[in-house]
């Protein structure tokens, strides 16, 4: 149907592509990757850089994804090189490394999910979840480096995944994504909710909830507590994908900008913290059954919605695969809102290049998607994952970031982006200021060079996580430069040059000196 840039989709309504943005940034990074960091750094004390990451870099990097994208509408991509023609390969760069830094192993863990919910049906883990886990499903290897064969369970629940995946991305957006995202997103509201009223009716759940937010403020001297917390903003909000840039370029004119950068991220992360509160009380729940300091209960790291909440739903005293599965399902749905958001990044990337079908476009990313996935649907997939997102996440997506302002804020101006966002506004609250080019030049590419030098150093005295360090290089840091030269190379095939000229922009005129 539409297929050039001159006739681009757009949403049906401005709360469809709220929810569609919000539906990007609620992701299993809410529930899955926020508790176990919360947990792991401080419990209450993460909150503190996580919020400080939120204003500092978060919101003020939305409000310039969302205005690029709808200044220069188009993907990442062609809304770089109309900036300027040397910045495409950072527009490439984005959904590359989320694509196959992120999206592969992504869709992985929506697969366990989907096992999990189908478990939960009669809770089929059985009384020692841990070695449910590891052993039975997973049959985990002993190293990152011993792929030791696949898991077919896992890449069938894979496959299912980008098969959903695709069949929504398969339609323009406002059918596809929009539709799904306008039933998705009440639903996991909803279903959460219900999640934290139960949660708070166990007894023991006030001991897990204090743990969630008393704060060790000692933990806050390291610095790694940082970095993942502004790595964390990052993947959460979906920033530095190249997503927020693509779905605001298919708002229309005259839309609040300011407004919905604030609404995506400040939704976006009370729903982290108040989706806390379901996954603490259940840890508290359990400490209180079985008698154990929380400390003791708690597993650290990726696994801890797979072993802590199935042992948790165990001890429940009624309605345990109820609960197991609004919880599986609450991941599920939160995970394929994300997932879609991201191929529909991609695809619009190459549709501006190469003016290729939307639709072929989708069904050849998901099929080079799945087939990707396949090795971390290994036995050494876990760990795999566990690799690449520690690199692709605290690397990848903060260097988009910090290159993302220096484009706008140096090259482009930023008080031109901001004069476009303020010329489209719907009223004068929304009015973006001085602050927001101040973040944009000086403190938001400060703060996030200064976390990523810090970050670069500790990792050079051992390889992440205890892992062999052929490992790290092969799945960490080879990754992201192969990644890295892939997006450069596709900036060298021309662009047809009409496509690089913009709509008359009135806002440009005055500003212009
Ligand atoms: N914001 C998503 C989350 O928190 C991250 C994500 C987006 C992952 C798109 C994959 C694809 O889960």
């Amino acid at each position: 149907m539409k297929n050039n840039t001159n006739q681009r989709s757009t949403w049906n309504s401005q709360i469809g592509f709220l929810l569609a943005a919000i539906g990007s940034a609620i992701g299993l990074g809410n529930i899955w990757r926020f508790s176990y960091l919360t947990f792991e750094y401080g419990g209450g004390a993460f909150l503190i850089p996580y919020f400080t990451a939120l204003f500092v870099a978060g919101i003020p990097l939305m409000i310039l994804e969302y205005g690029v994208g709808h200044r220069e509408q188009g993907a990442s991509p062609l809304s770089l090189a109309r900036i300027h023609t040397n910045t495409e390969w950072i527009g490439w760069w984005m959904p590359m490394a989320a694509m196959f830094g992120i999206m592969l192993y992504y869709a992985v863990i929506i697969g366990y999910c989907v096992i999990y919910f189908l478990l939960s049906l009669n809770l089929s883990w059985g009384t020692d979840t841990q070695d449910f886990f590891f052993t039975s499903l997973l049959q985990i290897s002993d190293s990152p480096l011993n792929l030791g064969g696949l898991r077919l369970p896992i890449t069938t629940a894979t496959l299912f995944v980008w098969v959903i995946c695709w069949v929504i991305c398969y339609q323009e957006i406002n059918h596809g994504i929009e539709l799904a995202c306008k039933i998705f997103i009440p639903l996991l509201f909803v279903l959460t909710l219900i999640l934290v009223v139960w949660g708070f009716t166990l007894p023991g759940a006030m001991q897990g909830i204090k743990t969630y937010l008393t704060p060790d403020f000692e933990i806050l001297k390291q610095f790694d507590v940082w970095t993942a917390a502004f790595g964390q903003i990052f993947f959460t909000l979906s920033l530095g994908f190249g997503i927020m840039i693509t779905y605001a370029s298919y708002l229309p004119r005259k839309t609040n900008i300011f407004g919905n950068a604030l609404i995506t991220s400040i939704t976006n992360c009370l729903f982290s913290f108040v989706a806390g509160f379901a996954v603490f009380s259940v840890i508290g729940f359990m400490a209180h059954k079985a008698g154990l300091p929380i400390s003791k209960v708690i597993k650290e790291g990726p696994q801890l919605a797979f072993v802590v909440y199935p042992e948790a739903i165990n001890n429940l005293p009624f309605m345990r695969s109820t609960f197991g599965m609004i919880f599986f399902f609450v991941l599920i749905i939160a995970g394929i809102s994300s997932g879609i958001s991201l191929i529909e990044a991609f695809t619009c990337a190459f549709k501006d290049k190469f003016g290729w079908d939307r639709k072929k476009v989708v069904s050849m990313i998901c099929i080079i998607g799945f087939a990707g996935s396949v090795i971390f649907t290994t036995r050494a997939g876990l760990m795999l994952l566990d690799i690449t997102d520690h690199f692709v996440t605290n690397y990848g997506l903060i260097f988009g970031g910090i290159v993302e302002c220096v484009i706008i804020g140096w090259i482009l101006k930023s008080h031109k982006l901001r004069s476009h966002i303020n010329t489209f506004k719907t009223s004068e609250y929304f009015k973006i200021g001085f602050w927001w080019d101040i973040c944009i030049r000086f403190v938001t590419p400060a703060a996030l060079t200064f976390i990523l030098l810090k970050a670069l150093t500790k990792e050079l005295q051992a390889p992440y996580g205890d892992y062999p360090l052929d490992a790290v290089i092969l799945f960490g840091v080879d990754w992201i430069i192969i990644l890295g030269i892939v997006s450069v190379s596709l900036t060298f095939y021309p662009w047809k040059p009409e496509l690089l000229k913009r709509k008359h922009i009135p806002e440009d005129e005055h500003l212009l000196t």
